[in-house]
């Protein structure tokens, strides 16, 4: 986070908060973020979109951190929402997002969703298929703006799950397909088509191939809107090197000046890029184990870092109460889920681990909290926002009676049979 420093106590504070009183207070696993690191971040987003190209708008991709405090934060600061799903929509809303700036994506919308959608007077649909439009010309009363997911043919450089712009992906129509799906939304009264929407991928750190979607989609057609997506990439390690928000955008913009007509609406969709690297994860240690290698095991895992199998993405963690001693380990980070790769980080610098120390895995703000899952009964972790001193919850955690909850059909049978 761009607000995190060591204390005279050699302890991490994160937003002004030591990571000690933040395990006190609300327990750990805990995914804190920087509240004002976070707020920065969107407004680089959006103002250096805005300098480049005035009509433009910044949505941000929700799944990443679907968090009521995330969208009521979008909102304040000036953000479109992009929501994938019923779930998704329901939150925004519960929020108090505007429903005139929220755009819903997804390949399998149901009948029920998008009525939701358009009960709730939705701003845009992005269509992805055939039969959305079917459901769309059924439950249309009101006229409705819509685009169009069309795949731009970009193989993304990231990881194959992440990849979603290649001829043979599950999302959008392909460019040939586009002009029959445009020209039914034109002939229907209800439907207002404005533009034509892509996605690429996730974690793409070559800013070039965003420019390559952008000149693929302006051969489809000249239309009022281009929502080029969202999937810039950040840097998990210290190693790693991401570009800029400034290159992104030059790079984008560059390609829209070249090939989009002058007085478009130009749209972008970050998630990842604007939530990662404002969160981390706080975790306590609860077993050190020295065997061929030292284990550190620590009170989360894998349930609340999918990544690390979805994708293998390789992240690091510190010891953040005892930031002065010197790292003279390297340790196997292990969580506590019951599979050999619930392994958070392969070779953490440490110093001697010991049972209760806090540790703090970084860059973990986007796609944790809402892949995070019920694995080995592991409760959701709590979201903590932090803020020149102050730390509030944004979602508390998930507790056993939640778990329970879901299961209250079984226990009435159970209670029916005694
Ligand atoms: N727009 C659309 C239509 C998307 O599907 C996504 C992400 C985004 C925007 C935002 O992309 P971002 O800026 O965050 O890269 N679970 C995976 C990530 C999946 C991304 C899904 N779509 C992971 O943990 O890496």
């Amino acid at each position: 986070p761009e607000e995190a420093t060591a204390n005279a106590d050699g302890v991490l504070e994160i937003g002004g908060v030591a990571v000690t009183e933040l395990a006190e207070r609300f327990g750990t696993p805990l995914h804190v973020y920087d509240e004002t690191g976070l707020r920065r971040q969107v407004r680089r987003f959006i103002d250096g979109l805005r300098e480049r190209w005035p009509n433009s708008e910044v949505l941000f991709a929700s799944k990443s951190l679907p968090a009521v405090g995330m969208y009521r934060l979008a909102q304040e600061e000036g953000l479109a929402v992009d929501i994938a799903g019923g779930g998704e929509l329901r939150l925004a809303l519960a929020a108090g997002v505007d429903p005139e700036r929220l755009y819903f994506h997804g390949n399998a919308k149901t009948d029920a969703e998008l009525r939701m959608a358009l009960d709730a007077g939705i701003g845009a649909i992005i269509v992805d298929n055939d039969d959305e439009l079917d459901r769309l010309e059924r439950l249309l009363e009101r006229p409705q703006r819509l685009l169009l997911r069309v795949i731009p043919g970009v193989e993304a450089k990231t990881h194959a799950s992440q990849a979603t712009g290649g001829l043979n992906s599950k999302f959008g129509l392909p460019i040939d397909q586009a002009a029959r799906a445009i020209a039914r939304m034109q002939a229907h009264p209800l439907m207002r088509f404005e533009g034509v929407h892509l996605h690429i991928g996730s974690q793409i750190l070559d800013v070039a191939q965003f420019a390559e979607a952008v000149e693929k989609i302006s051969g489809v057609g000249t239309f009022g809107t281009y929502d080029v997506g969202g999937g810039l990439g950040i840097a998990y390690t210290y190693e790693e090197e991401a570009p800029e928000v400034g290159a992104y955008l030059d790079s984008i913009v560059a390609a829209a000046r070249a090939h989009l007509p002058a007085d478009a609406k130009l749209m972008i969709e970050p998630g990842r890029s604007i939530v990662a690297r404002a969160g981390v994860t706080l975790y306590r240690v609860t077993t050190v184990k020295r065997t061929g290698r030292t284990f550190v095991a620590v009170d989360g895992g894998l349930a609340d870092q999918m990544d690390i199998a979805l994708t293998q993405q390789r992240y690091e963690a510190i010891v953040a109460d005892r930031l002065h001693e010197a790292w003279t380990e390297s340790v196997q980070l292990v969580g506590r889920q019951c599979e050999s790769g619930d392994l958070l980080v392969d070779g953490a610098p440490m110093p001697p681990a010991r049972v209760g120390d806090l540790v703090v895995m970084a860059a973990t703000g986007a796609y944790a909290y809402t892949m995070s899952n019920n694995y080995n009964g592991a409760l959701k972790p709590a979201i903590v926002f932090a803020r020149e001193g102050d730390a509030r919850l944004v979602a508390r955690r998930e507790s056993y009676d939640d778990l329970l909850a879901t299961h209250a059909p079984a226990m009435a049978d159970a209670e029916a049979f005694a």
